[in-house]
């Protein structure tokens, strides 16, 4: 198994291109370690060629670690197309029909088009995320990922002093809103209750320090909400400037794997009338962010 940066001149610590691996069959210790090892210098591993179904998927997923489950998507259970173990990433309904333009799954989907964090909205959010491409459209739909750590880096030390021990609250609610999607259910307002996560969060692993940020986060401890708003912006801005920004071009059979701690992602549009199927493993942190304090 061999790692290569994916863009040697621009990113050279961003997005490693992974090659020598199978993930059709169980990984050996060795090559567990080196995924890890991959992930912490990339934050973002891209594998090409892995014709795998869900279950491979799931085998290679848990090799990694604990996965949480799929509770922050409102698909009813008997509409589910997949296991509460994976993440429903398409456009399409149980019978693979791509779904209407104003079903109201689709355009919940479309919170994925905002920069975020995968469920920064749950109290313990998530490690990794692992997106299997199964069915591609004929162009368009990139995900774009953007390196919170070096978005860190590069502010000034007295924003960093400033936001070092910043907690910000996260609800989908928040972010679903800012696309004006508010046909939230009773149930679902009771779920998706804000939760706190640090702004400036350690790497367990590697010690360095990233800018926690995601479409989730509405509003700052402590502060008026319009001014925490405006700030959140304005840091988002910052850290997603196209220096810090890796845009993956799908390819079918793509797996394209990242570190919600020092990144955000974000998917592109595509033409809707397209399939675009892919599927979502996602490794639990296991703790909060909160235990993650420089
Ligand atoms: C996700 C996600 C982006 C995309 O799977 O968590 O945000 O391009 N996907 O589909
Ligand atoms: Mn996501």
């Amino acid at each position: 198994m061999d790692i290569k940066p994916i863009d040697p001149v621009g990113r050279s610590f961003f997005a490693g291109e992974v090659s020598g691996i199978d993930l059709t069959r169980p990984l050996s210790p060795q090559e567990v370690e080196a995924v890890h090892a991959g992930m912490d210098r990339f934050g973002v591993l891209v594998f090409h060629g892995q014709k795998i179904d869900d279950e491979q998927q799931l085998v290679f997923s848990k090799s990694l670690g604990p996965l949480e489950q799929a509770t922050g998507d409102i698909a009813a259970p008997q509409d589910r197309r997949v296991s509460m173990d994976l993440n429903d990433i398409s456009n399409l309904d149980k019978n693979n029909k791509v779904l209407a333009r104003d079903d109201r799954r689709r355009l919940f989907g479309l919170g994925n088009m905002l920069w975020h964090s995968d469920s920064s909205f749950k109290d313990v959010p998530a490690k990794y995320s692992l997106l299997s491409a199964r069915q591609i459209p004929d162009a368009d739909g990139n995900t774009e990922f953007a390196d919170m750590r070096a978005a860190y880096d590069a502010l000034d030390d007295k924003t960093k002093a400033e936001v070092r021990d910043m907690i910000c609250s996260h609800s989908q609610i928040f972010s679903r809103g800012i696309l004006g999607f508010t046909d939230f259910t009773d149930d679902e307002r009771v779920k998706w209750a804000p939760v706190r996560q640090r702004l400036v969060r350690k790497h367990p692993r590697t010690g360095r320090l990233s800018l926690y940020l995601s479409s989730h986060a509405g509003g700052i401890e402590g502060w008026p909400v319009p001014e925490a708003r405006a700030f959140l912006r304005d840091l988002t801005e910052h850290a997603t400037q196209r220096q810090f920004v890796y845009a993956h071009q799908w390819k079918p059979a793509d797996l394209v794997m990242w570190d919600n701690r020092v990144t955000m992602h974000r998917a592109r549009r595509y033409d809707h009338t397209q399939v675009r199927d892919m599927r979502r493993t996602t490794l639990t942190n296991e703790v909060s962010s909160l235990e993650q304090a420089p």
